[in-house]
């Protein structure tokens, strides 16, 4: 379920602020039948109705390849809503939302098929034009390239305002492939028309933890190499490919996971602090700590691994050599950070749901003389709940010199103005807001990261450790860290 705090009428009362699209819409969802649209978007759209955060007139066109009934695909779109939120879904409210959606056939390259589109936005939208259009494609990356530049071609702004455009991760295949995704848009787009969407800049938590640094000097203080013994980043995903496998087994999860998502999350952790939170300086930021990331002795640096049974799943190629888990070693090339080892972790299949931050302090002599004193750590869990926790060393009472962990710490709910990620991010694209969105500069620079991992699994064929599901991935992951002295931080 999600737990997004649903406001109450003295929310609305007491006038608490909060983020609403101030602008009419209309958006059109390529590959209304998929997944992202199901899972995400569908039930996004709903919420932020319910939560009255939409405008007066909005409207939601689903665009796929398949003919169906105006009422087949409204249906198709309540069904996601109910599957989401079961029974807590307002069927009044979802009524409503109802009347807005509705279906449009036609092929992704078809540039007779998007003037059809354009007359179709024409007649719903009953001559309205001051609006926002958006399109968001909610494709497999296949078929971007046709789609942006139908889209471009066939002009769907309207009267007031250029469309926009939004894609979602990933963006391309490899440095190459993303500079070619560059180009198509920026050939049939101006740059402040598409939105590079991550979803995981959408997550409270995500961006939390630049707020968390701006808001705590105790904490900017700490972060820093010359108290940092390692840091560690945890993707760690209980599902599978979740029908998704014949996507998944092209890219595996340095692409699907390290290369945007990580990579994010340590930039958010790591980075400089710019003097003042604009977007420009966010993406700067951001830019420069992931072009000084470090990988190595590869041979040292990198352990891959595939769930056993992987290969017989439907949509997997029978001998893949596809990860589905990887461990990483990399450094920041920066004084600050000098020799710090960042551990990042992503895996399919393995025992827990968990997105966390790890911040292990070097030990102090004592430490260092007794093993059985754990070192300081800072835990900063993003997902499944959210928690900041310090792991202190507190002396038992008595003359015996003994210390026992501390663990201070909270669950921070969300009592304020907070969404899921799609919903924040689809509210942003309809203002005009890309602070949480990418740029292709930062894309490129973690590109060039993953390009070397993924380069050298080509080239050297490192071992493909299979690992139990259910487990925390292959040993070889656990023995990366031990090493160097080090241990992943496992518990939730
Ligand atoms: C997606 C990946 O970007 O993120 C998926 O393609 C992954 O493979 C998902 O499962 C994880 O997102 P979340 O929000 O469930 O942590």
């Amino acid at each position: 379920m999600p737990h997004t705090y649903i406001r109450t009428k003295s929310d609305y009362k007491a006038g608490i602020p909060f983020q609403k699209a101030e602008h009419d819409f209309t958006l059109i969802i390529f590959g209304a039948s998929g997944s992202l649209a199901k899972l995400k978007l569908f039930p996004s759209l709903y919420q932020l109705h319910l939560e009255k955060r939409t405008p007066k007139d909005f409207k939601i066109v689903g665009f796929a390849r398949t003919a169906m009934a105006q009422e087949d695909f409204k249906k198709e779109f309540a069904d996601a809503v109910r599957a989401k939120f079961k029974d807590m879904t307002d069927e009044k409210i979802l009524a409503s939302v109802l009347k807005n959606v509705s279906y449009f056939a036609g092929q992704y390259d078809s540039e007779i098929d998007y003037q059809g589109l354009k007359r179709h936005l024409e007649k719903i939208e009953k001559g309205k034009e001051k609006r926002v259009r958006l399109s968001y494609l909610s494709t497999p990356p296949s078929v971007f390239d046709a789609v942006i530049t139908c889209l471009g071609k066939a002009k769907l702004d309207t009267k007031l305002c250029k469309m926009r455009l939004i894609v979602e991760k990933p963006f391309g295949y490899n440095y190459e492939s993303a500079k070619a995704l560059e180009a198509t848009l920026t050939e049939h787009f101006e740059e402040q028309q598409f939105f590079l969407l991550d979803h995981y800049l959408g997550k409270e938590p995500v961006f939390n933890l630049l707020s968390l640094r701006y808001a705590n000097p105790i904490l900017t203080s700490l972060i820093r190499g010359e108290y940092i013994s390692n840091i560690q980043i945890h993707g760690l995903e209980k599902l599978g490919t979740e029908g998704r496998a014949n996507y998944f087994d092209h890219v595996g999860s340095v692409r699907d996971m390290v290369q945007s998502h990580l990579l994010q999350i340590l930039a958010f952790l790591t980075m400089d602090l710019p003097e003042k939170i604009t977007c420009e300086s966010v993406h700067r930021a951001k830019r420069n700590l992931i072009e000084s990331l470090l990988l190595k002795d590869k041979k040292d640096s990198i352990v891959r691994g595939q769930y056993k049974g992987y290969v017989k799943e439907d949509g997997v190629t029978p001998k893949s050599q596809t990860e589905t888990f990887v461990a990483l070693r990399l450094f920041i090339d920066d004084l600050n950070w000098h020799n710090v080892p960042i551990y990042l972790r992503t895996g399919k299949k393995l025992k827990t749901q968990l997105t966390s931050v790890v911040i292990e302090f070097k030990p102090q002599p004592l430490q260092k003389n007794n093993a059985k004193l754990k070192p300081n750590k800072l835990v900063i869990q993003l997902q499944p709940a959210e928690k900041i926790e310090f792991h202190l060393l507190t002396k038992m009472g008595g003359s015996e010199v003994d210390f026992i962990p501390l663990n201070t710490g909270r669950p921070i709910y969300c009592s304020g103005d907070c969404l899921d990620e799609h919903s924040r991010l689809l509210l942003d694209v309809i203002e005009g807001d890309k602070m949480l969105f990418l740029e292709f500069p930062e894309i490129y620079a973690a590109w060039k990261v993953v390009d070397k991992i993924t380069e050298y699994f080509s080239a050297e064929k490192p071992s493909l450790h299979l690992y139990e599901p259910g487990s925390l991935g292959p040993k070889a992951s656990d023995q990366l860290l031990e090493k160097f002295g080090h241990t992943w931080h496992n518990s939730e």
